[in-house]
C-alpha cells in the first residue's frame, strides 16, 4: 500500500536533510550546503554533502544519493516503511494507519490538483495574453507590479463571466468539481458559478509547491463584494496549515535566518518586488501555532510584520500571545510595527529594500518586549493594577511550553515589574549574593520571611551547616553535591559553594563572598540552630544531620511530584500515570 504523498510531504516539511543526516554524521555548514564525512565510506576528507534546499544528499565518493527516506534506508538498512515510520515519529507525527480509504483519498488528491493546476494554468495565461484582461493589466500596473511578479506567483485573472466550468465538467465529476471549492451551484438558476469571477487570482501552494487553493482580489471598487476572498476549507486545503508562498520561501533558509510573516498577498508581491523573498502570509485568519511551528522549521527568526493599523496591531498581539507558547531555544519571534497606513507592500515600495531591512534591524521587537510592553502601557500605578498586570504576565509565561524558555521570560517579566515599583524593592537588592546574577524574581523571596514555606527553611538549615562547616565539606562533599534544593536563590548560592569548595583551595567563610545580610537572614531563620546551639557539635553528628536534611529535601521532591502526578492522573485516568504514581509511594515509603 502507499502512503498518501500528502503525508510524506509532511514529514518532509517537518524535517530538514540536514536534521536527519546530522543524527548520523557530523556536518559543517558550507555555503549553502552541509559537508561531513561520508558514512558511505570510510574516509579521512569529507566528500558528504547535505543540501536542504533541494532536498537532498549526495556523496561524491560513492555517489549515494537521495533524499530523508533514502538515507534512513541506506544507513539503517530499513525497507521504505519502516523508514516512514521512524522518520514520522521523529517528525512528532502519529504513525500512519491506512485503511481502505486511503486508496480513495489518494484518488481525490490527484484529481484535485490536476483541477487546480489546470485551473490556475489557464486564467495564469489568460492574464498574461487574453485582451479581454486589458482591465486587469492595467490594474496591475497602476499597482506597479510587473509581469515578472506575476509569473512568479503565477497570478491569474477571472473575467467576470467565466465558463472553465463546462471545460473541466468532461473530464471531472461535477462533485469532485464542487469539492475543490472553485466552484459552487447556484440553487436558484441551476448553474455552477465560479468562486473567484471578476478577481486577480493568487495561487496558494502546498510545501512542494502545487497549487492547493487561491486568493482572490476584486479589481473594481465594489462595496458590496469583499475585497478578498479565499478558497474556503478543503480536504486538502486548511488555512491554519499554509502560508501563502511558503514554498518559495523557505528554499532560501539555506542564506536567510529570519522570515517576515505578512497579513497580505500584496505585501509578499511588493516584498518581492522590492527585494526581499522571505516573506510569507497567513490568508486572512488569525496565525495559528501550527503556522508557527512550520516556519520554525525552516527560518529561526519569525518576524511579524502586519499592517500599521489598529487592526494589524490587534492580530500582532493575538499573534504574540498564542504563538508565545511555541517559543523554544534558539528560536526567536518578534514583531516589526510600521507607522500609522502603512503595510509592507506600500512601505517598501516608499523606502526601497535597504531602509526596511535597516528599519527592520533597528525596530523590530522580541515577542516578550512586546507583550510586556503592551500590558504595562495598560497599567497604572496603584496595587490593583500592577496586580492585574503581574497577573497576566505570569499567565502568559505559563503556556509557553518550553521550560527553559518559561522560566527566562517569566523572570524577564518579573524583573521588569520590580523596575517599575522600586521602592518596594529597593532594600531586597541588598540581599543579592555577591558576583553571581541572582534572578531578580527571587528579590522579594528574604524579605518576606512569614511566607517561608517549610521546604525553604529546611534549604537555609542546610546553608547554615554548610557555611559553618566548610573544611568537613571540603574532604566530603558528596555529602551535599547531590542535594536537591527548590528554590532558585538557594541552588545558586549552592551551586556556587560547591564549585568554590571543589577548586581544593582552602576557604572561609568570607571567601564565599557572600553578602553580610545574607548570611544573618539564613542564620536568622534557619531552624537548625536550635538544635545545634546547647552541645559541642562533632563531625559525626553534622553528617548525620545533613543526611536528615537531605532526606527531608528528597521526600518533599517525591512530595510534589506526588502531587502532580495526582493531578495528571485525575485528568487522564492512565495506566502508565497510576503505575508511575504507584512506583513514587513506593519510593516514599522506603524513606
Ligand atoms: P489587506 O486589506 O491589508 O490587504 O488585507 P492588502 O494586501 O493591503 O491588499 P491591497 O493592497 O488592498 O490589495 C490583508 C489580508 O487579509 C485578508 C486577505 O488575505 C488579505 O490579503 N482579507 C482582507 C480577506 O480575507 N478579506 C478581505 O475582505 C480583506
Ligand atoms: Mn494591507
Amino acid at each position: 500500500m502507499k502512503y498518501p504523498k500528502e503525508y510524506l510531504d509532511e514529514i518532509k516539511t517537518r524535517l530538514k536533510v540536514s536534521t536527519v543526516v546530522s543524527k548520523f554524521v557530523t556536518l559543517k555548514k558550507r555555503g549553502k550546503e552541509y559537508v561531513g564525512l561520508s558514512p558511505f565510506k570510510n574516509e579521512k576528507t569529507p566528500s558528504f554533502t547535505v543540501n536542504d534546499e533541494k532536498e537532498f544528499y549526495h556523496c561524491f565518493a560513492t555517489s549515494e544519493h537521495g533524499n530523508i527516506f533514502d538515507f534512513v534506508m541506506k544507513t539503517q538498512n530499513f525497507k521504505f516503511g519502516e523508514a516512514v515510520k521512524h522518520l514520522a515519529q521523529l517528525a512528532g507525527m502519529q504513525p500512519y494507519l491506512f485503511s481502505k480509504q486511503d486508496e480513495e483519498r489518494e484518488k481525490k488528491w490527484k484529481e484535485y490538483l490536476s483541477i487546480y493546476s489546470q485551473y490556475v494554468d489557464f486564467y495564469h495565461n489568460n492574464l498574461l495574453k487574453n485582451d479581454n484582461c486589458s482591465n486587469a493589466r492595467d490594474y496591475l500596473k497602476n499597482r506597479s507590479v510587473g509581469k515578472e511578479e506575476v509569473k512568479k506567483f503565477k497570478i491569474g485573472y477571472i473575467e467576470k463571466k467565466p465558463n472553465f466550468f463546462d471545460k473541466l465538467k468532461n473530464q471531472f465529476s461535477e462533485q469532485s468539481l464542487v469539492e475543490s471549492g472553485l466552484f459552487y451551484l447556484d440553487e436558484k438558476k441551476k448553474i455552477y458559478i465560479e468562486r473567484f469571477r471578476g478577481r486577480l487570482i493568487f495561487p496558494i501552494n502546498n510545501i512542494s509547491g502545487q497549487p492547493i487553493a487561491l486568493g482572490g482580489r476584486i479589481i473594481e471598487k465594489l462595496d458590496y463584494l469583499p475585497k478578498y476572498i479565499n478558497s474556503p476549507e478543503t480536504i486538502f486545503f486548511k488555512k491554519g496549515s499554509n502560508l501563502y508562498n511558503l514554498d518559495l520561501a523557505r528554499k532560501l533558509s539555506n542564506r536567510l535566518d529570519n522570515i517576515y510573516l505578512v497579513e497580505g498577498y500584496m505585501d509578499v508581491v511588493g516584498l518581492s518586488k522590492g527585494g526581499i523573498e522571505n516573506a510569507v502570509a497567513n490568508l486572512g485568519t488569525s496565525l495559528t501555532d501550527r503556522q508557527i511551528l512550520i516556519l520554525n522549521q525552516f527560518f529561526e527568526d519569525i518576524i511579524i510584520c502586519f499592517d500599521g493599523d489598529e487592526s494589524g496591531y490587534k492580530a500582532a498581539l493575538r499573534a504574540a500571545e498564542s504563538s508565545i507558547k511555541e517559543l523554544k531555544p534558539k528560536k526567536q519571534i518578534s514583531f516589526l510595527f510600521l507607522p500609522d497606513k502603512e503595510d509592507p507592500d506600500s512601505y517598501i515600495s516608499k523606502n526601497g529594500k535597504n531602509y526596511f531591512i535597516d528599519f527592520t534591524k533597528q525596530r523590530k521587537l522580541p515577542i516578550h518586549q512586546f507583550i510586556f510592553s503592551h500590558y504595562k502601557k495598560q497599567t497604572e500605578n496603584n496595587p490593583s493594577s500592577m496586580a492585574i498586570f503581574e497577573k497576566k504576565l505570569r499567565e502568559i509565561a505559563n503556556t509557553i511550553k518550553d521550560d527553559f524558555i518559561k522560566k527566562y521570560v517569566l523572570e524577564y517579566f518579573l524583573a521588569n515589574i520590580a523596575e517599575l515599583t522600586p521602592h518596594t524593592t529597593l532594600n531586597k537588592r541588598k540581599f543579592y549574593v555577591k558576583k553571581i546574577k541572582t534572578l531578580d524574581a527571587t528579590k522579594k523571596y528574604f524579605n518576606e520571611t512569614k511566607s517561608l514555606t517549610r521546604v525553604e527553611l529546611k534549604e537555609f538549615s542546610l546553608l547554615y551547616l554548610v557555611i559553618n562547616n566548610l573544611s568537613l565539606l571540603q574532604s566530603n562533599i558528596h555529602l551535599i553535591e547531590n542535594i536537591k534544593l527548590f528554590s532558585e536563590m538557594n541552588i545558586q548560592i549552592m551551586e556556587m559553594i560547591i564549585v568554590k569548595l571543589k577548586s581544593g583551595e582552602k576557604i572561609t567563610i568570607q571567601d564565599l563572598n557572600l553578602d553580610k545580610q545574607l548570611i544573618d537572614t539564613i542564620s536568622k531563620f534557619a531552624p537548625i540552630k536550635h538544635i545545634l546551639k546547647n552541645k559541642s557539635n562533632n563531625e559525626q553528628e553534622i553528617i548525620e544531620l545533613l543526611e536528615d536534611i537531605s532526606r527531608d529535601l528528597m521526600n518533599y521532591d517525591l512530595e510534589f511530584r506526588i502531587q502532580e502526578l495526582e493531578s495528571k492522573f485525575s485528568k487522564d485516568l492512565s495506566e502508565a500515570t497510576f503505575n508511575e504514581l504507584k512506583e513514587l509511594k513506593k519510593k516514599q515509603n522506603i524513606n
